[in-house]
């Protein structure tokens, strides 16, 4: 182990601490290995040194709940797990033109709800004008906030000295520069450099820091990727349609990664919408047609009702294929399997696309069902009857197994004017069905 040398400090590699002696784990982030012999920062040293830590027992240990503080925004604060943490670090990412100026902005503003705390908004992308004509053209006050253009990481430490805020926004850290990085903006080693210094100035603080950054509509560029370690909570914003956004925490370690933030972008900026139940089905006159069926599902915490289609051709090839993005290939084929093998209906000739309306990513085993029917559907070329809801998950057998939290599934189809609930659980508003060849018969009569 290293020894503590006169002029020397151990500065963690992940968070930026700075303490006097060396140490297994980071005191601050908690990582293992990530002390390294440094220099303290002349220009910019942590506020007073700190001593030695002693352990403490763990019982007596504040699991920081007390240091949420709300962002104004309850889909925001949903998706973080219930506001964001003073001393950590958000990432958000999405495509350029999606609203990640919108939805910090409107934090910045709503976030100070008591006393004289100050946001700082950084943008290397927008001249104060904008950003005020942002601000007046969604209605929100801007009392507090304080604004700062540029693109140099130094510039941005100095006014965080100054200021010293309690919100923190860089829109967007990937037009953060520091000479000290490399001649070159916008490099990997650039990016790591400048969100670091930033991620270490609010952990020695009670700050938060929300970071913005642009990824393609391919996913993740390598960019913001490589930022991914250095921060508490990586969000992403996706688009649903053409004004429904999603906000989904891919990475938090201070709350669940299952919960959705949804909001609808209006004229006056980010609305939140109180009840996304009904988000991801299409509204229809008349009747359906073949190849679609709906399931109540869960994202988190809320039942959500989505609409599969599915749609069969003859194999353009000998060997048949599954196109599925949006729900998992090996389900589909395995539930196509099931039809084949217990109803005597021929699928292994057949090519299977499978789609979800919305565009949301199914991975429960709840929505088997659904996914059998409309399938069959799609087969027979005979639609299912309007009102018709499916839940449960299919076994190899042929069986439908029950699922967990049937009642609030049920209760949120009825609520949304579903008529008929097929589920193998005998609960009150619901059809039973116990097998796949039930289920059918069901569907028929
Ligand atoms: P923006 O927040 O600038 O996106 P990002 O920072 O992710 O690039 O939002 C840009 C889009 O949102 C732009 O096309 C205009 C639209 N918009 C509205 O429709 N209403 C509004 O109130 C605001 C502020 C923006
Ligand atoms: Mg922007």
């Amino acid at each position: 182990m290293a020894k503590k040398t006169t002029g020397t400090v151990y500065v963690c590699t992940q968070c930026g601490y700075t303490q006097p002696r060396w140490l297994g784990r980071c005191p601050s982030c908690g990582e293992w290995n990530t002390l390294a012999e440094g220099s303290a920062k002349p220009a910019r040293a942590a506020p007073g040194v700190k001593t030695a830590p002693r352990p403490s027992p763990l019982s007596l240990v504040d699991p920081m709940e007390g240091t949420r503080v709300s962002t104004g925004i309850g889909e925001f604060d949903r998706v973080l797990g219930g506001g964001a943490i003073k001393k950590s670090a958000v990432l958000i990412g999405g495509e350029p033109g999606i609203g990640k100026s919108t939805l910090l902005l409107q934090t910045a503003s709503l976030s100070r709800g008591t006393g004289p705390s100050r946001a700082l908004y950084i943008s290397g992308e927008e001249s104060p004008a904008q950003i005020r004509s942002r601000l007046d053209r969604i209605g929100l006050e801007g009392e507090g906030i304080d604004i700062l253009c540029t693109t140099r990481l130094e510039d941005i430490t100095a006014a965080l000295d100054s200021v010293n805020p309690v919100l923190v926004i860089v829109d967007s850290i990937q037009t953060v520069f520091s000479p000290e990085a490399g001649p070159v903006p916008g490099t990997v080693n650039q990016l790591k450099y400048c969100a670091q210094d930033l991620v270490s100035w609010v952990k020695e603080r009670d700050s938060v820091l929300m970071m913005s950054a642009h990824v393609t509509k391919e996913g993740y560029i390598a960019g913001p990727k490589s930022l991914e370690h250095l921060v508490d909570c990586v969000i992403t914003f996706e688009r649903n349609d053409d004004e429904i956004r999603v906000l989904r925490a891919q990475k938090n370690r201070y709350g669940s990664v299952d919960e959705l933030g949804v909001f609808a972008m209006t004229a006056q900026g980010l609305r939140e919408i109180e009840d996304p139940s009904a988000l991801f089905i299409t509204r229809r006159e008349g009747a359906l047609p073949a190849g679609i069926s709906y399931a109540p599902v869960f994202e988190g915490t809320r039942v959500f009702l989505v609409e599969i289609q599915a749609l069969t051709v003859n194999a353009k090839a000998a060997l048949s294929r599954v196109y599925s993005e949006k729900i998992d290939s090996a389900r589909v084929s395995r539930v196509a399997a099931v039809l084949e093998k217990r109803l005597g209906l021929r699928f292994s000739d057949q090519d299977i696309y499978i789609n979800v309306a919305g565009g949301i990513r199914l991975t429960e085993s709840a929505i088997d069902s659904a996914l059998a029917a409309a399938l069959y559907s799609a087969r027979t070329d005979v639609p299912l009857k309007e009102g018709v809801a499916l839940v449960g998950e299919l076994s190899l057998a042929g069986e439908i197994r029950p699922v967990v939290r049937i009642r609030q599934r049920v209760k949120t189809a009825l609520g949304l004017g579903f008529t008929r609930i097929l589920a193998p659980e005998e609960e009150e508003g619901v059809t039973r069905v116990r097998s796949v060849k039930e289920l059918i018969s069901e569907l028929n009569s």
